[in-house]
């Protein structure tokens, strides 16, 4: 797939229930654990949460987290609680690196917030993460259902211009 389509591709929210193999969670892990980050310190960590309890619980922790109990996997983005400046930085490159080795897979995928601090919390316990490490974003997994024709989405689409965007000086 062309560098532009990739980047540009859609979040996903609906999947097929075709299982998501652990050994392809494991290949996209193994790809994204190469992004770079500040100082090299790698402040992340991943559970991927099969279990549809857990799934169904983390889909309650987030405003907009409902598809993460249908997904058929939830690649919980832990973090430690007390961050650098550039931690939300490396999380963001890491997350898109997930997404992009995802879509190489045939996967799509979403990223998720568990927001505010305090569900992040939670869904750090909920997939026993270590004391000290916080889960602020969940990254929903599987393979694509047919889009639905009918709806509209409540976020605007598209993307500003390059003129909206870029100033030369
Ligand atoms: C940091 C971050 C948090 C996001 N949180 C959510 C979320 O909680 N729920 C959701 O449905 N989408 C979430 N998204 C997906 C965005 O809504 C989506 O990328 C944006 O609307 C553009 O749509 P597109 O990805 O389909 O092009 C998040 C994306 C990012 C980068």
């Amino acid at each position: 797939m062309e560098i532009r389509s990739l980047i540009a591709r859609r979040s996903v929210r609906r999947f097929e229930a075709t299982p998501v193999p652990q050994s392809t969670v494991t290949r996209i892990v193994d790809q994204a654990r190469w992004t770079g980050s500040a100082r090299n310190r790698q402040p992340w960590r991943f559970v991927a949460v099969y279990d549809r309890d857990i799934r169904s619980q983390l889909s309650r922790l987030g405003a907009y987290a409902g598809h993460l109990e249908a997904a058929p996997v939830a690649l919980v983005l832990l973090s430690p609680e007390s961050q650098q400046l550039d931690t939300e930085f490396d999380l963001g490159r890491v997350a898109q690196s997930v997404t992009l080795v995802a879509a190489e897979q045939g996967l799509g995928s979403c990223i998720t917030s568990l927001y505010p601090d305090s569900n992040s919390r939670i869904a750090a316990e909920l997939v026993s993460a270590d004391s000290g490490w916080t889960a602020r974003h969940a990254i929903a997994l599987g393979f694509p259902a047919p889009k639905p024709t009918a709806g509209r989405s409540a976020i605007p689409l598209g993307r500003l211009s390059v003129g909206e965007s870029l100033r030369f000086l």
